[in-house]
C-alpha cells in the first residue's frame, strides 16, 4: 500500500497525487483508536503566540492543516519542532505579516490574529482560505478585535491593522461563532484587565483551549454562554495535551453504523457526543461503553431519524455529511437540516453518482434508503471525502474518490485505520497532470 509521508524538515504538508479506491465491505470489525483534535490542536498552536517561553503541547495529529499552520508559525519567527505527536514551540515573534499562500491554505490562518494584534499591536493578514462550505465571512472576528479597540484598512487585498495599546472589552457575539470565540478569548488573555465575551461557542474544543490559556497563565472563568476573561500582561509557557478529536470519533461511529458489523473505539469522550450516540441509539445501534472504549453494534435495519444541525452541544454539522450517507441504509425516508453552513450539500451531486436518492431543497435534504452502484466521485471538502469513502465501502463494486487533499487535511491515518476495521479500500498514485 502506498503510504503518505510528510516532508519533517519542510514542516508542511505536500498534496498528494492519490485517490482512494474502495471496494464493498459487509461489515467493519476490530479496534480503531482516535487521535488528537484537529480544531483543539489549531487553536493552541495559535495560542502559542501569546508568549516567547516554550510550549510543550502533546498528542497533536499530523494533518496537513496541522502542517500548514505550523509552517505559518515558523514563517512569523517561531522555533518549531515535531517529533510524533509532540510539537514543542518557543521563540519571539519577529515578523507580522502572514505570507498571503499559507493563510490561503488554510481557514484556521484567522486564528493567529487575535494572539498576533494582543501581543504586538499591528500586523498585515491575508483573507483566510479553507473548506469550501460556501461564504466565510470573518466579520466577527474582525467585530471583537474592533471592540478591543484594533483599527485596520484594507491594502492590497490585506487586512492591515495599525499600531494600537488595546483594552478590555464587553462583547456580544451575534452567532456563537467556534473561531470567533477562541480568537477573541485569546486576544483577551494578554488585554490586562477583565473582559466579558457573551453568546460564546461552547464547543469541547473551546474549553480544551481555555484550559491551555489558562496554563499559560490567563484567568478564564466559564459562566454558561458567557466567558470572564481577566487578562494579564505576560503568558508563560505551558505543556497540556489535547483532546480526542470527536468529530473523528463520530466519523467511526457513522462508518460502523453504515457500513455494518461491530467495532470498538478507543479513547473516544462519549460525553462530547450526546446527541450523535442518541440520535444513532434512536435507528437501532447498540452503544455501549466501558473503561473508556465504546462498542458500536450497526443496526441490522436501521430506523430513519431526522438531525439539524446546531453550534454545540446540538448535532455538529461536521458529522451532517456522515449522517447523510447513513441514512442511504435506513428503512424510509430521513431529513438532515444545515443551519450553520447552509451551503454545505456540495458532496450532493456525488453521491448521486453513486445512485444516493438525495433531494436537496434550500437546507434541508430528504434522503431515502438507496442501493449504492460504484462510480468516480470528488471530494469537495474534509467531512464530505470522508462521507464519500464510506459510501464508497457501502456501494456494490469499486468507487474511486479524487480530491483527497482535503482528507489529508484533517484525518490522521485515516485509511490505515479503516484496513485495520477490515474495510476494502486503499488508496493509489494518479497519473501527474
Ligand atoms: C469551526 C471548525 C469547523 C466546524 C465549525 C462549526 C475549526 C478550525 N473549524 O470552523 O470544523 O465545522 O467550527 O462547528 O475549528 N460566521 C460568520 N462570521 C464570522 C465567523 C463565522 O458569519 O466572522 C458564520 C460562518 O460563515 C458559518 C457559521 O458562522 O456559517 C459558523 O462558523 P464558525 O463557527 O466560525 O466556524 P469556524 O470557526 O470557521
Amino acid at each position: 500500500m502506498l503510504k503518505y509521508f510528510h516532508k519533517e524538515t519542510e514542516l508542511l504538508g505536500t498534496v498528494p497525487n492519490v485517490l482512494a479506491e474502495c471496494s464493498f465491505t459487509k461489515k467493519l470489525e476490530g479496534r480503531v483508536k482516535i487521535s488528537g483534535s484537529k480544531n483543539a490542536s489549531l487553536a493552541m498552536l495559535a495560542a502559542t503566540l501569546l508568549t516567547d517561553e516554550e510550549c510543550i503541547i502533546k498528542n497533536v495529529p499530523r494533518l496537513d492543516d496541522v502542517f500548514v499552520l505550523l509552517a505559518l508559525l515558523e514563517k512569523l519567527g517561531k522555533k518549531i519542532s515535531f517529533r510524533g505527536n509532540i510539537v514543542i514551540i518557543r521563540g519571539a515573534v519577529k515578523r507580522q505579516i502572514l505570507p498571503e499562500g499559507l493563510s490561503r491554505k488554510l481557514r484556521a490562518s484567522v486564528l493567529v490574529m487575535g494572539p498576533i494584534l494582543a501581543s504586538k499591536g499591528s500586523g498585515v493578514f491575508a483573507l483566510p482560505g479553507g473548506c469550501a462550505l460556501g461564504e466565510r465571512p470573518i466579520d466577527i472576528h474582525i467585530m471583537g478585535l474592533r471592540a478591543f479597540g484594533a483599527r485596520y484598512e484594507i491594502c492590497g487585498g490585506k487586512m492591515n491593522f495599525k499600531r494600537k495599546i488595546l483594552h478590555p472589552a464587553h462583547i456580544h457575539l451575534p452567532f456563537p461563532s467556534v473561531g470567533a470565540t477562541e480568537n477573541i478569548l485569546m486576544a483577551a488573555s494578554l488585554i490586562p484587565g477583565k473582559s466579558v465575551i457573551s453568546n460564546v461557542a461552547r464547543e469541547p474544543e473551546i474549553i480544551n483551549l481555555v484550559r491551555f490559556l489558562n496554563a499559560m497563565g490567563s484567568h478564564i472563568k466559564i459562566c454558561g454562554s458567557t466567558y470572564e476573561v481577566y487578562g494579564v500582561r505576560n503568558l508563560h509557557g505551558a505543556q497540556f495535551s489535547v483532546m480526542p478529536d470527536r468529530i473523528e470519533s463520530g466519523t467511526f461511529l457513522l462508518a460502523a453504523a453504515a457500513i455494518g458489523g461491530a467495532i470498538k473505539i478507543i479513547g473516544a469522550e462519549s460525553g462530547h457526543l450526546t446527541v450523535l450516540i442518541k440520535k444513532l441509539a434512536q435507528t437501532g445501534v447498540q452503544i455501549g461503553e466501558k473503561r473508556g472504549i465504546l462498542s458500536v453494534k450497526a443496526a441490522r435495519c436501521p430506523q430513519p431519524a431526522d438531525i439539524s444541525t446546531a453550534p454545540y452541544p446540538g448535532f455538529p454539522t461536521d458529522l451532517q455529511p456522515l449522517w447523510a450517507v447513513y441514512m442511504l441504509r435506513a428503512a424510509g425516508k430521513s431529513k438532515i437540516t444545515e443551519k450553520v453552513f447552509p451551503a454545505r450539500f456540495m458532496y450532493v451531486d456525488e453521491l448521486k453518482r453513486l445512485g444516493a436518492d438525495m433531494k436537496l431543497k434550500a437546507s434541508v435534504l430528504t434522503v431515502g434508503k438507496s442501493c449504492l452502484n460504484g462510480a468516480h466521485l470528488i471530494a469537495c471538502d474534509l467531512r464530505a471525502a470522508a462521507a464519500m469513502i464510506i459510501a464508497g465501502l457501502m456501494a456494490n463494486g469499486t468507487t474511486r474518490v479524487g480530491g483527497l487533499r482535503h482528507l489529508f487535511r484533517g484525518y490522521e491515518n485515516f485509511f490505515e485505520k479503516l484496513q485495520m476495521l477490515k474495510a476494502n479500500v486503499s488508496i493509489r498514485q494518479t497519473k501527474k497532470k
